[in-house]
This record gives C-alpha cells, structure tokens and sequence, in this order.
C-alpha cells in the first residue's frame, strides 16, 4: 500500500483556524454586531485592496452575489446569459429568476474551462452578459473572452468561486471581468463560512447591486436618482447581507491567505510534478511560463484518459488508487444543461418550462449540445488537497497514483 497509515487531518484540514480567528469570531458575538455592516465595510475594503477592484459587496454567499451580478449588469426578461454547463448550478440557474434564460457553451478539453470559439458561435441579439468560471482556480482566456465581449457590448461577470488568488497575466481573477462574483463558504480556497463577495471597479454594477439586494446600504450609493427613488427597499426583494461572524474572519483569513495560498501551490505542483509524463493521468494546471496560476487549488482534479490504460474505466482506476491509500473521487457527475431544472422544471407556473419561459426561441441544450463538456463526467478524478508542502507524505500519495498507472494492464479493462 502506497499510504499505508492515514496522514494527519491537518494535511488536508480547512480553513486554517487558529485562536486569532476565534478571537474576532468572539469579538463580533459579544459586540452583540453580527447583523451590522461596520466589520463587513472594513472586509470588502481589504478584500478590494487585495483583488484590485474599487468597489465591493460582502454577500450572505456565492449564489447571492452572483444572482446580484447577473441583474447588476443588466439580465432581464427573455435575455440570454452564455455560461459553461460544467460547473456548479449557481454559476447559471439563478438567471431563471430574472426572466432570464442560460445558454450553455461547451469547455476546452485541457482546461476544463468555457472555450470562447463556443461562446461566440453562441451569440444572439439576445445574449446580455456572458458568464466564466476559472474551474479548479485554472483562469480562463480572459483575453479573448473580454475581447469577444467588447466587439458585441456584452458583460463579463467571473465566477471566481474556484479561484481566489489566481493570476491571470499579473492580475488576480475575479477583477478582470466588469463584475467579479464568488463564493467563500468553508473549504473554497477562500473559506469563512457562508459568505461571498461581489467585485468590481464599476461603480454603477455595485450601486445596482446594493439596489438589488442590500436595502440597509442605500445611503451609500446615492449616486443615481433612479435606484435612490426606491430607497428603504430592496429591489429584488433579497436580504443578501454577509453575516458579520464571516466578515471578522475574512480579515484574519486574508492577513494570512497569500502565504497559505503559496504553500497550497507548492504542494500541488510538486504532486503533479512526480506524475508528469505518465500515461492516462494530467494535470489539470496551466503550463510553466504561462503567466496563469492557481490561486488556492480549489477542488483540484486531473484529466483520465481510460484509452492510454488500455481501456481502464475510470472507476476502476479511482476504486485502485484508494485501495492504494490515497483519496480519490470522480470528479464531475451531471452537465448541467442535461440536469430536468433546465429541461422542464415549471417553477413559477407560467405553463412551460422556466428555462423559456420568456424567451422567444428554444433554447434548451439536450444531448449531444455540449459533447466536451458530456464527455467529462468520465474523465475527471478528484486527487488530493493538499494545504501543506510536506513532501514525504506528497510522495507516497504520488506513488499510489503512479503505482496504478504502472499496473493498468493488471487490472484488466472491465469490458
Ligand atoms: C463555481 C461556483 N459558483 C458558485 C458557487 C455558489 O457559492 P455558494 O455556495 O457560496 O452559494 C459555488 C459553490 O458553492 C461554486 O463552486
């Protein structure tokens, strides 16, 4: 067995919680402060020192503040949002509540991420804002997207829920895009609970955000008479404050995350440093020289290819790695443009499906929509994550993926 004992959970725990977190945590509680926003205005100010953007909005999580970004840019009633299907649900299905509706493009096999050739065959005079993810914190070609998004007046909102630190030619995802989204619930590289941020240097975005969805911050966005005519409600009837336990965390967590973040990258690149060039198994992680990071590594997988391993199914595969010692997982399940939520889900009884419920042509995706992304489900491993450089422990879970790799034709390829 290639880990034959468990290692200590402190390789893979997080976040890293030490009594300066409990300290703030406390300090929130006895203030009686967790439903004010003094701590959560301190937190978004680092939080926009750190990313490099202007304006920011601390959210209860991830899906809120994306669901804010997508109206904040302008989605609205038979509108069209282009997104990759291979991510989580709250990278689209919210745009269903707008009246809008999500129009999936397919992903680049090597980077698991929306391939902008697709996104652009995919536009119509429909399409308002296009949707990235940086899945498992590998950037996406921000350069071509924003490019795309420019020649047909487009927003970008970044889905920067996988990758909080991630470089993308010298600047950090998540600010490059006209509004960044993202989720920092326990164990995102990013992690303090339920919580999420929206960012950007756009002003208006976050004005109408705050609008949207954070009616006790009004006062501060009186900027435009349009959404000040509205004060003392918000507009999109949503209560999306950050609770103030995550904001006091946020600041200790963000004092410490570059350098935890770093040591995550080291860790992870000297795992698939010891697997480079075997069959059947690659990195998913940008190339060296590239001007692209990682960031945190948030759920970091590899790409299988069953046919280098003479056929070896891909459960197989994960079944032996773990009998070896060595977590491994499959890595995606569903796309979601197959999932019945995008099919024929009737949420609000408008007698079709909410996905057209306002459009005026079907754009639903069955299969064979998306086959890069379709293909994935049995491609995909989950590998360890590790949040510490300890090399001796990298090493043996190395050997156990690599111990696998070496005996595929043993275990026959289940056909
Ligand atoms: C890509 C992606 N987008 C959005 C979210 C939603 O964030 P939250 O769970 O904080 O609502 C998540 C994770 O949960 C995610 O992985």
């Amino acid at each position: 067995m290639a880990v034959p004992e468990p290692d200590p959970s402190s390789l893979f725990d997080w976040p890293i919680v030490t009594e300066e977190d409990e300290q703030a945590i406390v300090g929130v509680l006895r203030r009686g402060d967790m439903s004010r926003k003094g701590t959560t205005i301190e937190f978004e100010e680092a939080w926009g020192k750190y990313l490099g953007t202007t304006h920011n909005l601390g959210y209860c999580n991830g899906t809120a503040a994306l669901m804010a970004a997508m109206w904040a840019v302008g989605l609205r009633r038979g509108d069209e949002m282009i997104a990759p299907s291979y991510s989580y649900w709250a990278t689209a299905l919210q745009c269903l509540n707008l009246g809008a509706t999500a129009v999936f493009a397919d992903i680049d096999p090597e980077t698991l991420n929306i391939d902008p050739d697709d996104v652009e065959r995919r536009i119509t005079e429909r399409t308002k804002a296009i949707t990235v993810v940086h899945i498992s914190g590998y950037p996406c070609d921000m350069d071509r997207i924003m490019a795309i998004a420019d020649r047909h007046g487009l927003k970008v909102i970044e889905d920067n829920s996988h990758a909080h630190g991630a470089l993308h030619k010298g600047r950090l995802t998540g600010s490059i895009g006209h509004v960044g989204a993202m989720s920092m619930m326990t164990r995102k590289s990013f992690s303090i609970g339920e919580a999420g941020m929206l960012s950007t240097n756009d002003r208006s975005i976050w004005e109408r955000a705050i609008a949207f969805g954070h009616y006790a911050r009004q006062a501060e966005s009186e900027t435009d008479p349009e959404l000040s005519r509205y004060a003392g409600m918000p507009l999109g009837g949503f209560k999306f404050r950050m609770c103030q336990w995550s904001s006091a965390m946020g600041l200790v967590q963000l004092k410490h995350y570059p350098r935890r973040m770093a040591e995550i990258d080291r860790a992870m690149n000297r795992f698939w440093d010891q697997l480079e060039g075997l069959p059947g198994l690659r990195a998913h992680r940008p190339p060296k020289g590239s001007g692209l990071t990682k960031g945190g590594w948030y759920y970091p997988v590899g790409i299988y290819d069953a046919d280098a391993l003479g056929g070896l199914p891909i459960e197989k595969y994960i079944e032996a790695v773990r009998a070896e010692g060595s977590p491994a997982k499959p890595g995606m399940t569903r796309p979601m443009h197959l999932h019945p939520v995008f099919q024929d889900a009737d949420v609000y009884g408008d007698g079709k499906p909410t996905s057209i419920a306002f459009t005026d042509r079907d754009v639903r995706q069955g299969a064979g929509a998306l086959p890069v992304t379709e293909r994935m489900p049995g491609r995909v491993v989950t590998v360890p994550y590790f949040k510490h450089d300890d090399a001796d422990a990298i090493a043996r879970h190395a050997d156990a993926y690599r111990k696998v790799i070496e005996h595929a034709d043993e275990l026959g390829d289940g056909r």
